[in-house]
């Protein structure tokens, strides 16, 4: 890993375990990835990373109409749901307003959305979005659970497994959701990526 992965994955260690540490090391990590944004789409999206996201959003059930996909960087995983739910409406938010630039540009349909927006305290309303996604993403799990509506979905991705630099266990993730009121679905294994997919309790 190079010295800005190692970087993410300290900070995705200690914010899961310590969440309000976030508010001191937000800084430097929206710098890294704000420096990063422009090259970001070319040099860290494909389909081999995207495909374990892809297998929790085929299994989403029913086809959601707010989407919401957090630290959504370019985009990609927010053009895909808009592209699989053309009749959903798609907000992609994340914290570098370099990435949201170019999310926004990339954008290809009009039912996407990108705004700046912190995942730890989220401009939405409780129960705002059917389907929260987050692919090699840090979790606030209590803002997950906060803007997901009962009934509603959240599938969470690591592109390269446990290589991903944004890592968390899924068994972790699972036990963080259950304990906010949700049941898991299912996980998946596909091209080296992991994913989960859990479902909100009505
Ligand atoms: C590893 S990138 C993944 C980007 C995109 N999901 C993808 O798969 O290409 C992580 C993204 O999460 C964003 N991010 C990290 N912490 C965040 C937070 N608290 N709120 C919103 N976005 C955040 C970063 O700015 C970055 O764009």
């Amino acid at each position: 890993m190079t010295f800005g992965q190692r970087f993410a994955r300290a900070v995705t260690v200690t914010v899961v375990r310590v969440p309000p540490l976030w508010r001191v090391l937000r800084r430097p990590l929206t710098r890294n990835f704000d420096r990063m944004a422009p090259q970001w789409d070319a040099l860290r999206v494909d389909a081999r990373r995207l495909a374990a996201i892809d297998a929790a959003l085929e299994a989403v059930d029913p086809a959601p109409a707010r989407v919401l996909d957090l630290g959504t960087g370019s985009g990609a995983v927010a053009r895909r749901a808009a592209g699989r739910w053309p009749g959903a409406a798609v907000t992609g938010a994340d914290v570098s307003t370099g990435m949201i630039a170019e999310a926004t540009r990339l954008a290809d349909s009009p039912n996407q959305h990108y705004e700046v927006a912190d995942a730890s305290a989220l401009p939405f309303a409780d129960g705002s979005f059917d389907l929260v996604t987050m692919n090699n993403m840090i979790p606030f799990f209590d803002e997950v659970a906060r803007v997901t509506a009962p009934g509603g979905n959240v599938a969470i991705a690591y592109g390269l497994g446990e290589r991903t630099p944004i890592y968390v266990p899924l068994d972790r993730v699972r036990a963080s959701l259950e304990q906010r009121g949700f049941v898991h679905v299912a996980n998946f294994e596909v091209n080296g990526g992991l994913s989960l997919l859990a479902r909100k309790r009505s």
